[in-house]
Formats: C-alpha cells, sequence, structure tokens
C-alpha cells in the first residue's frame, strides 16, 4: 500500500475537511475550530464548523446515495468493509499516534482501539451475510384462512446520523458505521469535537476502501451549535447515539418520531462478597476503574464491600493504585493520562472536595496538576456524598462498606443509571441472586465491567441508555423487517 494514503483529507497546515459525497471538501464559512491536544496544548490541527445549509447538504447527499447502496448484494458491501479493515490494521500505528495526541489515550489503549475496531468491521462484514428474513403462513393465527402467506425480510431504515463520542471516537463510531451500512443504510456521521480529527481518518478508510460517494458523509462543528439541527432534521431516519446522559435526554426531548438508540452514563459498581478471591477482584477493579483514567462509560465506579473484607480490600487497592504510572501518554507503561479538558478535571475535584466535607477518608490520590488528576481513592464514602452517585469520569473511586448483599442490591438500585455491575464471589448461588435483582444491562461475575466482546448484547437501562447495541442486535436495530403478503385464490 501506498506510503501517504491519507493526503487528501486536510492540507499542509493540518486543517481538516469533510467527507462529503466521496470528497473532501473545506466549509464556506471559512470558520474553525482548534484542536489541541490534552496532553501538552499543542496543536493538533483545526476542523470545520459547518453551518446549517452544510449539514442540510450532507444529509440530502446520503439520502440520495442510500438509494443505490441499498441495492448492493450484501457481499459486496461486506468486501468494501473488510477492505476498511484490512487498512486499519496496516495503519493502526500511524492512526494510534493520532488518537494519542488528540484524547490523550496510552499508546497502547490507542493501538487496541484501531484494531478492536478493524475487527469489529469483519465481524459485523460476515454476520450481516447471514443474516435472513421468514416466510409465515397465514393459517397459524386461529381465524385465518390458508390462502395467506407472508414474506418477511429486513430493509434499511435510510439515513442514520451516527453521533460519537470523545473517549472512543474510532471505536464508537464504528459500532454505529459498520452495522447500519451492512443493513443498507447510508451514513451522516457527527464526531465529537475533541476526536473528531481521528474520525475523519476512520472516515478517510471507508473512502479508500471503496465505499461509494456520499454513503458516509461526516459533519464537523459543536454538538451545541449544530446537534439539534441534526438531529430535528427531516431526512434522518435513525438517530445512534453514545455520549452522556444529559445531552442522550436532550435529543429524545426534542426529537419526535424519531427512532433513537442511545448510550449514555453509568455508575457502575463492584460488588465484593465477603468469600470473593480479594486478589481477583483488586486486579479487575484496577483495571476497570483506571484504564484511561477512568474515562469508560464502563469503568468501575464505586466498590459495595461487605465490612468483614473491606479492611483487606482497601489496603490491596491502595497498594495497587500508588503503584500505577501516572503522565504522558506517549510514555510506555502510562495508564492514568491528563483527562480530556480542564473542565473535567475541576468536575472530579469537585467531588472530592465534597467527599473531604463530609468526611471520606482520602486512601491515595487526590493530587492534580492541570488537567492531569492522580488516581483516588476514598473510603468510607457514604450516601450523602456527591462521589457515592454522580459519573465522575475520571480516576477516582469511593469505598462503600456493606452490611448484606441485600443492602448491596438495594444501593446498587438506587442509581439513576443502570449500564454495568460486577459481583465478586466464588459463591454461584449469591451471584445469580445479585445479578437478577440488579437493575442494569449487564452483570459481570468476577470480571470488571466491559463492553466487548463487541458482538455481546450491550445496553444500558434507566438514566444509561436505550435500545440495545452489539454486532447482530447494531444490524437489527437499523433496519426494520418488511412484510409481503401473498393473498392466494384457491384454484380449482
Ligand atoms: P457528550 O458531551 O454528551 O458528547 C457526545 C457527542 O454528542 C459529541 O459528539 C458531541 O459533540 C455531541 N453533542 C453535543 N451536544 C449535542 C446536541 N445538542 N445534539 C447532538 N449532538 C450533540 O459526551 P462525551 O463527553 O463526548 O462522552 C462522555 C460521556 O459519554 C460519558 O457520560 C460516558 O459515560 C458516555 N459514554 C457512554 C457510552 C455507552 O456505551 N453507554 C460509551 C462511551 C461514552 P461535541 O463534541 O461537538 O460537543
Ligand atoms: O466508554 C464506553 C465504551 O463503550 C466502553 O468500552 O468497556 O471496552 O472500555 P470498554
Amino acid at each position: 500500500m501506498e506510503k501517504n494514503i491519507f493526503m487528501n483529507l486536510k492540507d499542509k497546515n493540518n486543517v481538516y475537511k469533510n467527507l462529503y459525497d466521496g470528497h473532501w471538501v473545506e466549509s464556506e464559512t471559512g470558520k474553525y475550530i482548534d484542536i489541541l491536544s490534552p496532553i501538552d496544548n499543542s496543536f493538533v490541527g483545526k476542523v470545520q464548523a459547518m453551518n446549517k445549509e452544510e449539514v442540510d447538504k450532507a444529509i440530502m447527499n446520503s439520502k440520495e446515495a442510500q438509494l443505490l447502496w441499498q441495492e448492493i448484494p450484501v457481499n459486496r458491501r461486506a468486501d468494501i468493509l473488510n477492505r476498511a479493515a484490512d487498512i486499519l490494521y496496516e495503519k493502526a500505528g500511524e492512526l494510534a499516534e493520532i488518537l494519542t495526541m488528540e484524547i490523550a489515550k496510552d499508546r497502547k489503549s490507542s493501538v487496541a482501539e484501531i484494531e478492536r475496531t478493524a475487527d469489529y468491521i469483519r465481524f459485523t462484514a460476515d454476520a450481516a451475510k447471514s443474516l435472513e428474513g421468514e416466510t409465515i403462513p397465514g393459517d397459524s393465527f386461529p381465524g385465518t384462512k390458508r390462502n395467506k402467506i407472508s414474506f418477511v425480510t429486513r430493509v434499511p431504515l435510510g439515513v442514520v446520523l451516527a453521533i460519537s463520542p470523545f473517549n472512543y471516537p474510532v471505536n464508537l463510531s464504528v459500532s454505529k458505521i459498520a452495522p447500519a451500512l451492512m443493513a443498507g443504510n447510508s451514513v451522516v456521521l457527527k464526531p465529537p469535537t475533541q476526536g473528531s480529527i481521528s474520525a475523519l481518518y476512520l472516515a478517510e478508510v471507508f473512502n479508500i476502501a471503496g465505499l461509494p460517494k456520499g454513503v458516509l458523509n461526516t459533519v464537523t462543528g459543536r454538538g451545541s451549535e449544530i446537534g439539534d439541527y441534526c438531529v430535528t432534521h427531516k431526512e434522518i431516519d435513525f438517530i445512534n447515539f453514545t455520549g452522556s446522559t444529559e445531552v442522550g435526554q436532550h435529543i429524545s426531548s426534542i426529537t419526535t418520531m424519531k427512532p433513537l438508540l442511545l448510550e449514555l452514563g453509568g455508575k457502575d459498581a463492584a460488588i465484593v462478597l465477603d468469600d470473593a478471591d480479594l486478589d481477583r477482584a483488586v486486579d479487575n477493579i484496577v483495571s476497570g476503574a483506571y484504564s484511561y483514567s477512568g474515562q469508560r462509560c464502563t469503568a468501575v465506579k464505586r466498590i459495595l464491600v461487605m465490612e468483614s473484607v473491606a479492611d483487606e480490600l482497601a489496603e490491596k487497592l491502595k497498594d495497587r493504585i500508588s503503584k500505577l504510572k501516572v503522565g504522558d501518554p506517549r510514555e510506555e507503561g502510562v495508564v492514568v493520562t491528563p483527562l480530556i479538558s480542564e473542565k473535567s478535571a475541576d468536575f472530579v475535584m469537585s467531588l472530592m472536595e465534597d467527599a473531604n466535607k463530609k468526611g471520606a477518608e482520602l486512601l491515595v490520590g487526590g493530587k492534580r496538576e492541570g488537567n492531569l488528576v492522580y488516581p483516588t481513592l476514598y473510603d468510607n464514602v457514604t450516601l450523602d456524598m456527591k462521589l457515592a452517585w454522580e459519573e465522575p469520569f475520571g480516576p477516582i473511586l469511593p469505598i462503600i462498606r456493606i452490611k448484606s448483599i441485600d443492602e448491596a442490591i438495594k444501593i446498587a438500585n438506587e442509581s439513576d443509571y443502570g449500564l454495568q455491575s460486577s459481583v465478586f464471589t466464588k459463591d454461584i448461588d449469591k451471584a445469580f441472586y445479585i445479578a437478577n435483582k440488579l437493575e442494569v444491562g449487564t452483570v459481570q461475575v468476577n470480571n470488571k465491567p466491559e463492553r466487548g466482546p463487541d458482538h455481546f448484547p450491550f445496553l444500558g437501562v434507566k438514566s444509561s441508555g436505550m435500545g440495545t447495541q452489539g454486532i447482530r442486535y447494531s444490524i437489527e436495530a437499523m433496519s426494520r423487517p418488511k412484510a409481503i403478503v401473498f393473498n392466494l385464490n384457491n384454484v380449482e
């Protein structure tokens, strides 16, 4: 493959364009957004601040392109997606570097995000090939004659608006784009502003792989400026959104009869029982809570531990957390990196202030340098503290001590969120008892909360979301049944 395949999406000053009708184009607004690295404020590039007319043009172009795309056989669509996956694998190092600079994700996790994305695309291409329709004979319903038969196939919805968050700008764009495309939809991608450069490279990967023009268009600009226009546009047939509960609820409040898939915030609990393998729990809790500085929807965001093992667990955690490597994501082995913005760090610090004031015990951390927050652990957190309930999206973890299994379930379920939870125990009966009662999308037994493997169903309940992702589930969510009923005459 040619060395510099990414020369079209930006100019020599790192001004990035948008993919429109198969070409990279500049906005006519002449307005740009500077993307600075959260690592050191260095300049990464500029993206276009598009206006509503340009967004409209992109959506209308995708609408037209979809009519042709839906006619392309599924195995041809899969060929294009597989080519995109090959390019991603080949360019993983280069793309990971951009990701690291743009969102301060450590190098290892950045490479993992790109490779996981390539795998996601391949799996989706395969899964879509085996989706079949069904035929339903009329006589299976009481009172219906035998002269009816319904042929049910799955058809695309039209234009999918994909809106992704800063923390996985590549993977959580593809988790929308790939299933939408395989189902025969076209896609308009609105990437997160901080993360948009990485997402634009992804769009170019699909373009180079041979996606027909207009089947994937990108629109950049602040969500606060163009977001409402995008989500209420009459030609958008489906909104696939991942981001904060606040923005998700806002989208849901301003849209009417638009199908939505919402992946939102979480406050995942790790419930540790007295018979748990504590070393295993510690391994999972530390990597679950602190990788990418806790900026994962599925991060462990609170520990509910039985009093009898709380001291031992706290001691082990403290020891492990104080050894975590903190700093520049480009350095080998660094886990805790600068947060995405100063504002995020301010918020995490405000949770600490509240916890300090109300008497929580700081075991480790509590320090900040700019937007770098040191991994922090609090013990004896009580239910009047914000830290017990709010999603910090930062490297801070509260320990809440509990007296019984039912108390753990009660506190876990009192959260507004319901993404995932973990239960650490050797007792399978207790694990099932708790898992059945937790109001979340997924319960992990003896593991940290996590999204993958990506073909598993992934969903949040309550304020954590609406609808189900996961490769097959996402293809189904972005297609619908179409029934053609044959009404036969009796042949005498
Ligand atoms: P965010 O601020 O809600 O932004 C998410 C996306 O929405 C961005 O692309 C943003 O664009 C866009 N946006 C903002 N206002 C909009 C509007 N009015 N209309 C349409 N789009 C709009 O979230 P974030 O800070 O990027 O991500 C962190 C949050 O996402 C956390 O709460 C985390 O738990 C959640 N998350 C959930 C999952 C899950 O699967 N459940 C996965 C990852 C993250 P701009 O960047 O231009 O503002
Ligand atoms: O941030 C939300 C992601 O969907 C979490 O994915 O559990 O693989 O980190 P992950």
